[in-house]
């Protein structure tokens, strides 16, 4: 393995709230691994990351929590800084966007572009709240998703349907200022008109190559990374507006583009350089160093931000020139929680400086159980069940128990010395190939990103060492056969010696506790893979247990809290009732032809979850009307029941489905639904007014 050089980058998260484990289990802790990892291989390395803290996502909650922006993200840069320093992520810098030098950066950046003409202006007409005198771009606006309809779609990205959108898609806008449909209003920015780098990005992506040279080994990719990719590019690529008229950001370096600032995904990703600008200076280096030549960048980001990874930074780093290209972009896709999506409006979440403090000594648990479980190539879920199972199972009965009996038989039989190797049996000969094995089979699974992967063939050594105590049991042994007992001790050390090394990058503080139990350096991986870690003789010390059992207590408090959360949030948005909606005549309200209908037959839509067709006896008629109620009511509990009906509403096909009306229905603040029955038992067709 050539030695190569790497520069790696988290994701930077935006400094609007804490983070969740799925941010963690996605990409803080397989980077943090991967560095750990370069780092014990002895390979030059800069780790950055930092706060992400322009963008509406931090305006937007500004103006919920009442506040200015400087104070949310002066806020959220601490409690996130904070969460990755208990939580043992080493990053080389954690820095922030609002500094200075990012400023500069960024704004050199955008100057280069200009001059080289990598820009295109364009005058064009985009939303504007009259009320605010803002334009509003991107999550300024909501509306419904002309793909999915889902009603509550944002300017920039429908979340249901994953659709990339321009505000202008949205069907029905309004403004998230003051709830009120926009105006258009022509304004003038700055674009990248990526469409003419798509031959260059094609080669890139598919075949590795950049000016006809190797650039990467395209197969080490994610198949969902180059897919989504591609898929993009397929679609054919556009103009991209590359700055936005708000007060908050990265101004415009330019004279007369007053109230105009970077677009957030151009300033973001060039924080990894302002980052690496900061770090180089605090520690006597040169920036350039690690953007430049035939070092390694590596983006470890969520699914949510490969395109900007993959296409729009790849431009931007190229238009400006002599910088180098991601050698790989390892993106995850998602956690789920318990059954559902980690969602913060909902409070279905398990932050990650909630539980720090909850469990400050349960750090190398969690990181074991989240990679375990890493979401790498699917979507995967983290349940409290699980995380027990993990634990008290792997890494209780499994990995400690093994350390444990071997030092505490080390210490019972030779006070603490290490025994010497006396012949070797078959199985020792086996456990021994194990040893000598596994370290190159790990790296070859982290050079590869299959971080999951690599945990597992590590657990497999402790596994393996776990059964050859108990196979041999020394303890039975040490009555008859000294020399053969001093073999099988001094095996099982040379493998707790390079478990310690191996796990270092997986689970530092343990990795480190057995280290000091054997009194021994463990962090250079080179080293790895050898018998002779441990001289004859060498002095090991009394262990203590390395990871307690989580009783079922434990289980059941964590998914209460979960609930509790839930549920508190749905009472508070329940008690923000949705304002009242503008007057209406007479005249409109008497054009809706309500009435009493009686379902006579109900069955399941196939392939919808949620929707039921019903057909109903209007009085008047018999026909169809298609309801999303599967998800509240199941067909049989239902035949027979009177219920509103709008008649008149203009026929739809869903799903193929001619669909004549609509069932009216109650629905409470978490979305529970309710048909309106009538008190008193009325006929169909009986009217409503
Ligand atoms: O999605 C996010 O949370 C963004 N703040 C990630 C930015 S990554 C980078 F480009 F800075
Ligand atoms: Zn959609």
């Amino acid at each position: 393995m050539t030695n190569n050089k790497y520069t790696v980058t988290a994701a930077l998260p935006y400094a609007n709230g804490p983070l969740h484990l799925g941010h963690v289990a996605g990409v803080y802790l397989p980077a943090d691994i991967f560095v750990r990892f370069l780092k014990s291989k002895g390979h030059d390395v800069a780790f950055v990351c930092g706060s992400d803290e322009h963008g509406a996502a931090i305006t937007l909650r500004a103006k919920k929590e009442g506040v200015s922006p400087k104070e949310i993200v002066d806020k959220y840069h601490t409690v996130l800084k904070n969460a990755f320093e208990r939580f043992d992520i080493q990053f080389d810098i954690f820095h922030r966007t609002s500094e200075a030098i990012h400023y500069e950066t960024a704004q050199d950046f955008f100057k280069k572009l200009l001059e080289n003409d990598h820009f295109t202006v364009q005058e064009s007409e985009q939303f504007y709240d009259e009320k605010f005198e803002q334009f509003l771009a991107d999550r300024y606006v909501t509306g419904e998703c002309p793909h999915c309809h889902n009603p509550n779609a944002y300017g920039d990205q429908c979340e249901k349907c994953g659709a990339s959108l321009s505000p202008t898609d949205l069907i029905n806008p309004k403004s998230t200022l003051s709830g009120e449909s926009p105006v258009l209003k022509s304004t003038q920015h700055w674009y990248l008109p990526m469409q003419n780098h798509e031959a260059w990005l094609k080669d890139w992506m598919q075949k590795g190559e950049l000016d006809g040279q190797p650039h990467h080994d395209p197969k080490m990719w994610r198949n969902q990374v180059v897919g989504q990719c591609m898929s993009w590019i397929d679609g054919g690529l556009h103009p991209r507006a590359m700055t936005r008229d708000l007060d908050w950001g990265v101004p415009v370096p330019l004279e007369g583009a007053d109230g105009k600032v970077l677009y957030v995904w151009l300033d973001a990703p060039i924080g990894y350089i302002s980052a690496t600008k900061q770090w180089a200076l605090d520690n006597q280096k040169d920036w350039k160093e690690y953007w430049t030549g035939d070092r390694k960048l590596v983006h470890f980001i969520g699914k949510d931000n490969i395109v900007f990874h993959t296409i729009i930074f790849p431009i931007i780093l190229k238009a400006y020139g002599g910088l180098i290209l991601p050698d790989n972009v390892p993106a995850s896709e998602f956690l789920n929680l318990e059954g559902d999506k980690f969602s913060t409006s909902r409070n279905w979440a398990v932050w990650l400086h909630e539980y720090l403090e909850r469990y400050p000594e349960k750090v190398d648990e969690l990181k074991y159980t989240l990679t375990a479980i890493a979401p790498e190539s699917k979507d995967a879920e983290f349940t409290w069940k699980e995380f027990q199972a993990r634990v008290n199972n792997e890494l209780a009965d499994v990995l400690g128990n093994f350390i444990n009996r071997a030092l505490v038989l080390t210490q019972k039989y030779y006070n603490g010395a290490v025994p010497p190797l006396n012949e070797l049996t078959a199985s020792d000969k086996e456990v021994i190939e194990k040893i000598k094995g596994t370290p190159d089979k790990v790296a070859d699974l982290l050079y590869r990103y299959k971080i999951r992967e690599a945990q597992a063939e590590v657990m497999q050594l402790a596994r393996i060492g776990n059964k050859y105590l108990a196979d041999n049991e020394p303890w039975k042994l040490i009555k008859t056969d000294e020399n053969r007992v001093a073999t099988i001790m001094h095996i099982a050390l040379q493998l707790t010696t390079n478990l310690a090394g191996l796990l270092a990058p997986f689970l530092p503080k343990s990795a480190q506790q057995i280290a000091s139990f054997l009194q021994i350096d463990h962090n250079n991986w080179n080293r790895l893979g050898n018998m002779n870690l441990l001289a004859e003789g060498h002095l090991t010390s009394k262990p203590t247990i390395l990871f307690s059992k989580i009783e079922d207590d434990f289980v059941e408090k964590e998914q209460a809290l979960l609930f509790a959360n839930k549920m508190e949030t749905t009472i508070s948005a329940s008690q923000e009732k949705a304002p009242i909606k503008d007057d209406i005549d007479f005249e409109h309200f008497t054009q809706l032809d309500l009435r009493l209908a009686k379902i006579i037959h109900a069955e399941k839509v196939k392939k919808a979850d949620k929707l039921l067709q019903l057909t109903v006896d209007t009085g008047i008629d018999t026909r169809t009307i298609v309801s999303g109620i599967a998800a509240h009511y199941s067909p049989e509990e239902i035949v027979g029941k009177t219920v509103m009906v709008l008649l008149n509403l203009a026929p739809r096909k869903i799903r193929g489905i001619n669909s004549e009306g609509m069932v009216l229905m109650a629905e409470d603040a978490a979305g529970n639904l309710s048909f309106m029955t009538p008190e008193k038992s009325f006929n169909p067709g009986d009217s409503i007014r």
